[in-house]
């Protein structure tokens, strides 16, 4: 079995592809506009303290399973528990996590065709179209169906090249990328006038919201989403890690850069919005909350960059071109999750798998596009605030409860000898079987309260 599956070639691979699918427009859109609707400084502190103390152990309960399963993420989970109703739950948790996966992809599509259509239009307004340029950023059926199909397509043709050429090759260019675009536009804004309160704004905290319940249900939801956890897509990548490799500090790696961009994105959206509010383009109300959380990509950010005369473009066309950049490297995750499961499951080939999925993916989108209203933010809902915790907390089960500690300790000691003197070693197995199934069940029963 191992001989035909694929395999990232290195350790840097590894990292590229499990960040790339961390890294995406949660990072760059989402953290920044939770931040600012929730109190600055205070929502990213209770952001660091949760991703570091629930979403890293999580990540790292679904890394180990996929490579100790060497296989998808059903037939991962059935290795690790027994016949009858161990394997009926694995089904469950398995299957559940490739359809959230793919429903994900489904709602991400259009947000992402939406990115691309917005990094054409500086250069059709650059030459002079200013009839492309309005379709460009105006919503419409032709538009919303176009740029979603080709982000597909996009997804697609990576996805069916495979692991090491396809998913690595492509993260390892995309990704750096993604950091050099990053820093270049933080470096402008950061001149700009109005920049420095933003800043203030962004990491001074208001410690009194702290404990509010709705800014850590929020922070923990935005941790899960960002981790790419409880979709099946972490147990898929850790089974293409080698044995070779230390798990621990690979997921330490990848939790860290998705917070550390996160964080950067940061430094980017706020200050940007009150160098925004400097130049005129209302963003807070007279108190001081923000006027509308959902425009603030499509609607201060290009208002931004148009009253920047004509360098806005080049920095508008850029800004977009680091948030499609973002969305593909995520999206190729979301993809391979039931990919992975097809292929194995039943012997179809990748380019066939991979082009059928896409077609239903792609058909679910146009569903969406076509009835925008009543489901797009169902979907969201659906997806990222039960199915990701609902999903990620079954698989800390999992692992925790139905596998055996030894199963678990021995597959970590695999590529790191001397983890048996490290604080992970000795409480991770514990922290998983307890607090973290209790941490996000609370915060869960929380959130629908
Ligand atoms: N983590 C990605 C982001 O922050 C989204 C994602 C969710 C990717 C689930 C894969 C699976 O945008």
């Amino acid at each position: 079995m191992s001989a035909i599956r694929g395999e990232f070639s290195s350790r840097f691979g590894f990292i590229m592809a499990a960040a790339g699918s961390a890294v995406g427009l949660g990072n760059i859109w989402g953290f920044p506009t939770q931040t600012a609707s929730n109190g600055g400084a205070a929502f990213v502190l209770a952001y660091l303290v949760l991703a570091f103390c629930l979403a890293y152990p999580a990540l790292m309960a679904e890394l180990v399973v996929g490579r100790h399963g060497q296989a998808n993420a059903v037939s991962a989970l059935r290795k690790i528990s027994k016949p009858g109703f161990g394997h009926k739950a694995a089904f469950t948790v398995g299957f559940g996590g490739i359809v959230c996966a793919a429903l994900i992809l489904s709602f991400y599509a259009i947000v992402a065709g939406w990115m691309m259509s917005a990094t054409i239009e500086p250069i059709a307004t650059f030459a002079g179209q200013a009839e492309a340029a309005t379709w460009l950023t105006s919503q419409s059926l032709s538009r919303d169906l176009l740029f979603t199909a080709g982000f597909i397509i996009l997804t697609v043709a990576i996805i069916s090249r495979g692991v090491e050429n396809g998913i690595e090759k492509w993260s390892k260019r995309l990704m750096p990328a993604l950091l050099i675009i990053l820093f270049s536009l933080i470096a402008y804004v950061l001149t700009q006038e109005g920049a420095m309160t933003g800043l203030k704004a962004y990491l001074v905290p208001d410690f009194s919201r702290i404990f509010e319940a709705d800014l850590l249900v929020s922070a923990l939801g935005q941790a899960f989403f960002s981790l790419s956890l409880g979709t099946s897509v972490m147990i898929i990548y850790g089974s293409y890690i080698s044995k070779k490799e230390n798990l621990v500090s690979l997921g330490a790696y990848v939790t860290l850069i998705d917070v550390f961009i996160a964080f950067v994105a940061g430094l980017l959206i706020i200050p940007a919005m009150y160098v925004a509010q400097a130049q005129g383009v209302q963003i807070f109300s007279d108190t001081g909350a923000l006027l509308s959380e959902d425009t603030l990509v499509f609607q201060v950010l290009p208002a931004l960059f148009e009253s920047m005369g004509s360098i806005g473009l080049l920095i508008s066309f850029a800004f977009f071109a680091l948030m499609s950049i973002a969305a593909l490297t995520s999206s190729i995750s979301m993809l391979e999750a039931p990919v992975s499961y097809t292929v194995e499951k039943f012997g179809m080939n990748r380019l066939q798998a991979t082009w059928t999925i896409g077609g239903i993916i792609a058909l679910i989108s146009f569903t969406i596009v076509f009835n925008f209203a009543a489901l797009f933010g169902f979907v969201i809902t659906l997806t990222t605030q039960y199915g990701q915790p609902l999903l990620g907390l079954m698989c800390c089960i999992f692992a925790g409860w139905f596998w055996n500690r030894g199963g678990l300790l021995n597959e970590i000691k695999q590529g790191n000898e001397h983890t048996e003197h490290t604080i992970f070693w000795k409480i991770w197995p514990w922290y998983i079987r307890y607090v973290c199934p209790l941490c996000i069940g609370l915060v869960f029963v929380n959130s629908i309260i």
